[in-house]
């Protein structure tokens, strides 16, 4: 329990003693603030909500509680004015703070919030035949730690992959193959060849009109099951997804389900007869729609004209099956601010259908990658490619090795962790929903707030427990004074608010939460390790302030983790 939890059931018990039985301990957890300055103490009990049940003024009940709020972790409790002032016993605290981290290990944090029950999650889901997007990178960096940190609150998080791979762009893609397309060139580089057929179709079709309906025949075969429709379809595909999980490999991303959008061609007549059954269709312009004029909202079309289904056709029925498949306690979609209307439609869809689990689906919607302020457009080959963009981080972490630490072992898995950390991290530092501008700068230097800046702090926690030679031990034994300057109780302070943290981060679907917060405690160990001497210093305080450092190593790595970045121990 932290030591603000074990506060605030001090002070509830008092207030039992006091006769007011109407605060539970989590109550009064609520009430807590944080003094203005430390001097007036750590923590601040306000009494004003308690006049009406004492019938007295808020100043005397503080002067009356502070008379009977004793013991460990507290050091002295007076009144001033209508709150309580409480002073912490910071060895008390030290020793629990650090004692739990070190015993718990990477467990430190965890929680069984979910109980096992299995989160869904939604994530990157990029186009078959198309690059690697910004925008996947951002949804498959931010479904991943939410995922994990899902999986930290004690849910069992299902990470599925579901891959853009059915649309009328195959009818278009087979008809550009057949006419332009090289198979050695495919499989060499098959999104860059792709892409270029697929541009090149666009191109030509200016000129000859007859592509379109091509195209469209096409895509009819292959819904048909046309043999070699089906051929080159299943080909495209798994060469694009060799490549990307060339990408996912490097980033340490695994799914645990690759169901794309094809994987519900045979699940889509259900949802038209479900929607029939219940009376929900209804016929515009020849297609058929679900009206959702009651919500102000334009209708969710489910089936077009000429039969073909729709995007949210398939959505609806994955919507089904997730639920079916995983009985699950949440489901999540990581996907673009721009699909927002779409996913309200879905919610709304499945409510009229009587499924009140809809309730429990949740669209996390994220911001753009901006280049100098502006859209980064897939068209005519406008993009940063994502596997450019960490290649060159990589190669340029590199060279910062080679120049800095040149007799590293493992140099290459290292620049990887770092390259790759950096790119992720310049993703999660910022809430979500704002848009990022893409910048070199910003993402790859070892200071400021950057993943090679929280990484570079972490190995250098990591060789001062090697050069102090530090015997790992699972409970805290400290040294009277050794840890009583204020850069020692800011780190200790920041170790504890860990676990609360990670529930706000899970709570939001947030890992920006995790982001500013290693940020935070790698600045506040930097400076207390400007500040304070650790290897000089006599055996016994060197010791103690070296389960200081293992613990603050042992955090920093668990939050790297959760957001998916290594924490090398050496760079
Ligand atoms: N492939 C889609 C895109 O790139 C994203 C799919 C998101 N997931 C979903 N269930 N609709 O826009």
């Amino acid at each position: 329990m932290s030591y603000k939890h074990q506060v605030a059931e001090k002070i509830a018990s008092a207030l039992t003693t006091l006769g007011v039985d109407t605060f539970t301990s989590e109550n009064v957890y609520a009430m807590l603030e944080t003094p203005p300055n430390p001097a007036m103490g750590d923590i601040a009990f306000p009494c004003f909500q308690l006049a009406k049940a004492l019938r007295k003024a808020p100043p005397m009940i503080a002067a009356e509680l502070a008379g009977q709020i004793t013991g460990s972790p507290l050091k002295e409790a007076t009144a001033v004015g209508p709150y309580v002032n409480l002073f912490l016993d910071q060895e008390d605290v030290a020793v629990q703070v650090i004692g739990t981290i070190l015993g718990q290990g990477s467990e430190y944090g965890d929680s069984n919030l979910g109980q096992g029950r299995k989160v869904p999650i939604d994530l990157s889901s990029p186009n078959i035949a198309k690059p690697f997007s910004m925008g996947h990178l951002r949804s498959t960096v931010i479904g991943n730690a939410i995922a994990n940190i899902m999986e930290k609150q004690g849910y069992q998080p299902v990470r599925i992959n579901h891959l853009g791979d059915w649309g009328t762009q195959f009818g278009k893609l087979i008809v550009a193959y057949r006419l332009w397309g090289d198979e050695e060139k495919v499989k060499a580089e098959p999104i860059k060849e792709l892409l270029s057929l697929y541009v090149r179709f666009h191109e030509e079709v200016e000129n000859d009109s007859t592509l379109e309906d091509q195209g469209r025949e096409w895509f009819k075969k292959l819904e048909d099951g046309d043999a070699e429709a089906e051929h080159l379809w299943t080909w495209f595909r798994e060469e694009s997804l060799k490549e990307f999980m060339k990408i996912y490999d490097l980033m340490n991303v695994s799914f645990d389900s690759t169901n794309g959008e094809a994987f519900y061609n045979d699940k889509m007549d259900r949802v038209v007869t479900l929607l029939e059954e219940k009376g929900l269709l209804t016929e515009s312009d020849g297609a058929m729609v679900v009206s959702l004029d009651e919500y102000n909202m334009p209708p969710c079309l489910i089936k077009k004209s000429d039969g073909a289904t729709l995007y949210a056709t398939r959505d609806l029925a994955a919507a089904l099956f997730r639920h079916e498949s995983y009985d699950f306690a949440k489901a999540l979609y990581v996907v673009g601010n721009e699909q927002r209307l779409h996913f309200q439609q879905l919610y709304k869809v499945l409510e009229k259908m009587g499924y009140s689990w809809s309730a429990d689906m949740h669209h996390i919607p994220f911001g753009m990658m901006l280049k100098d302020g502006k859209k980064m457009s897939t068209r005519k080959g406008k993009v940063v490619l994502l596997e450019e963009v960490l290649a060159q981080a990589i190669a340029d972490v590199q060279k910062v090795i080679e120049e800095k630490n040149p007799s590293l072992a493992n140099k290459e898995e290292v620049a990887r962790q770092v390259g790759v950390g950096a790119v992720i991290f310049h993703d999660l530092k910022n809430f979500r929903l704002n848009d990022i501008n893409f910048s070199w700068e910003e993402m790859l230097t070892f200071e400021g707030e950057t993943g090679p800046y929280v990484q570079y702090t972490h190995a250098r926690a990591c060789s001062l427990l090697r050069k102090g030679n530090y015997q790992p031990s699972s409970s805290a034994s400290l040294t009277p004074g050794s840890l009583d300057s204020k850069e020692a109780w800011a780190v200790i302070t920041l170790l504890n608010s860990f676990p609360e943290v990670i529930d706000r981060a899970a709570a939001n679907f947030d890992p920006s939460q995790i982001g500013k917060y290693v940020i935070d405690l790698a600045q506040s160990f930097n400076k207390f390790y400007a500040n304070v001497r650790i290897l000089a210093e006599e055996e016994d305080i060197k010791a103690s302030r070296l389960q200081l450092v293992a613990a603050v190593v042992c955090v920093l790595k668990e939050g790297l983790r959760l957001m998916g970045l290594a924490a090398p121990e050496e760079m």
